[in-house]
């Protein structure tokens, strides 16, 4: 029977990131992973592969509305699909072998198959036993069911299914205006389809800042996505060459339908714990469905610890990553930490959509004395050089002491710019340190320095 200091369960961002630092750490290490390659939800059908398709159409919707302006004449490029479909498999392999490569590198092994933990101490694959002292379970998550709605992944699908649709839609019903929603729906919009999302709540993206989700909305409407919004969706009917989804709008209770060759369940995730034992070894778990942990990542049973969107917190690979190095640090002695307050959070539609620490709706409700700087990108010269004047940076600060409180942005690079508030936030900084710093120009991070100026006397190109 072989025997390990760590075996953790799952090898996505949380546990393939974990792995390595506990081998890195000096810890004999081994990842169990039930998929045919490693890197999770994140790289196989999740983060990656929707970058790709993100990337893919945004370069369509380049050659169709823009290129002309800048004296780029001709036909636009026609989709081929399988093509696309073939680019993004080709990059999900080049990252899930670059983890095999890292996992070789650290003296990682990888146990092929599903795990369950019979005991404390020992985990089970197939046939085989393994002693270790500590296991950590990464099991991650899966898509949500919605009653009323079975999923074939062929035109009724989650995340999963619309990443790898036979082809590309002529209409397609979103259901959730949250981020996979939105993400996916603009690929399939870019790439010729009428896309309408139905959403239960008034607002997109729910918890997010609520200047940000209006603006969004708008922008989104402008690209031609159409929203139902207040709309609880009750079912879907599959026809032959169509669905319908039912929906009751919230405010007079009043039925509808709505056609559509391909439907996205994007409702939200929850955590993937099945297989594993859990309710036979007494493990803790929320009224959600996660695992219970403290904040070393431990969970009520000596020797079992929990990362990731299978325990609490947002369903984000960074988040999971960066949990799985604390509790590495944490079993090897030292002092393994996550800083919550400051977790970005990046949508990456276009424009990307970025946000971190507290939003205005929570300081009012926390009746926090607070300040805002806000600056448009319609005054960053870089951002109109490039089509990109659409957006603004928020910034907002304690009114006292001038200390960043959180950040929203919409706008160009986004999803890059929001980490030099995380930094300034992490080092308890003010908007006036961040207005002080010298930032190159034209870049689009000049906009970040005129929302910090603009917490104090003033943005210059306000
Ligand atoms: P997972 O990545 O879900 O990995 C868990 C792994 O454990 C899986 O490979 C599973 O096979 C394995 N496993 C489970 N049980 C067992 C068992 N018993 N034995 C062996 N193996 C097991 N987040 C972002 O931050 N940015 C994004 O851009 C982003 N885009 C996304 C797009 C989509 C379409 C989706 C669905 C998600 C996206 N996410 C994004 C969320 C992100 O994928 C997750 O937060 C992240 O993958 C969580 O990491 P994890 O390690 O906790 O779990
Ligand atoms: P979500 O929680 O972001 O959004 C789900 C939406 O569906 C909500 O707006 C909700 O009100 C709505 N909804 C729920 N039931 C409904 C109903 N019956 N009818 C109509 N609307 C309904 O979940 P989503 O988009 O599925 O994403 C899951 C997780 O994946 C998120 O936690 C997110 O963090 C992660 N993710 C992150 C990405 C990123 O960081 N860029 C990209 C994609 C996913």
């Amino acid at each position: 029977m072989s025997s390990y200091d760590v075996i953790i369960i799952g090898a996505g961002p949380g546990g393939y990131v974990s792995a390595i630092r506990c081998a890195q750490l000096g810890l004999k290490t081994a990842v169990v992973e039930g998929r045919d390659a490693l890197g999770g939800t994140c790289l196989n059908v999740g983060c990656i592969p929707s970058k790709a398709l993100l990337h893919a159409s945004h370069q369509l919707h380049e050659a169709e509305h823009n290129f002309a302006k800048m004296g780029l004449k001709g036909k636009s490029p026609s989709v081929d699909w399988d093509q696309m479909l073939a680019y993004k498999d080709e990059v999900i392999s080049g990252n899930t072998k670059g983890i095999e490569f890292l996992f070789k590198k650290n003296k990682v092994d990888w146990i092929k198959g599903w795990a369950s933990i019979p005991e404390p101490g020992k985990v089970k694959v197939g046939d085989d036993v393994y002693e270790t002292k500590n296991i950590v379970i990464a099991s991650g998550s899966e898509p949500s069911a919605l009653p009323g709605i079975e999923v074939d992944e062929d035109t009724v699908v989650t995340s999963t299914g619309a990443l790898s649709l036979k082809k590309t839609p002529k209409s397609m019903v979103v259901i959730g205006a949250g981020v996979i929603g939105l993400e996916l729906g603009s690929v399939y919009k870019r790439l010729g389809a009428e896309v309408t999302v139905v959403e239960f709540l008034d607002a997109i993206t729910p918890g997010m800042d609520g200047e940000i989700q209006k603006t969004f909305q708008k922008m989104l409407t402008k690209q031609g996505l159409k929203f139902v919004m207040g709309a609880a969706v009750q079912g879907v009917t599959k026809g032959k060459n169509k669905n319908t989804v039912t929906y009751k709008l919230r405010k007079d209770d009043s039925e509808h339908t709505i056609d559509a060759e391909v439907v996205l369940v994007a409702t939200g995730r929850r955590p993937y714990v099945s297989g594993l034992g859990l309710d036979a070894l007494g493990v803790e778990m929320t009224q959600r469905g996660q695992i219970a942990t403290n904040a070393h990542y431990a969970t009520n049973i000596a020797g079992i610890y929990a990362i990731g969107d299978a325990i609490e917190g947002p369903m984000l690979a960074h988040k999971a990553e960066d949990e799985g190095m604390a509790v590495a640090e944490i079993l090897a002695g030292q002092a393994g930490h996550v800083n919550y307050d400051v977790i970005p959070g990046v949508i990456y539609t276009h424009p990307e959509v970025a946000t971190v620490g507290k939003t205005e709706e929570q300081l009012k409700a926390e009746g926090r004395a607070y300040k805002v700087g806000k600056f448009s990108f319609m005054g960053n010269g870089r951002a109109k050089a490039v089509f990109a004047g659409d957006g603004f940076v928020k910034i907002l600060a304690d009114k006292e002491t001038d200390r960043i409180l959180g950040c929203h942005l919409i706008g160009p690079a986004a999803g890059d710019l929001i980490h030099e508030v995380c930094v300034a936030m992490e080092f308890g900084a003010a908007a006036e340190d961040l207005a002080r710093t010298c930032h190159a120009h034209p870049t689009f991070s000049e906009a970040m320095r005129e929302a910090a100026l603009a917490c104090g006397d003033g943005a210059i190109h306000a």
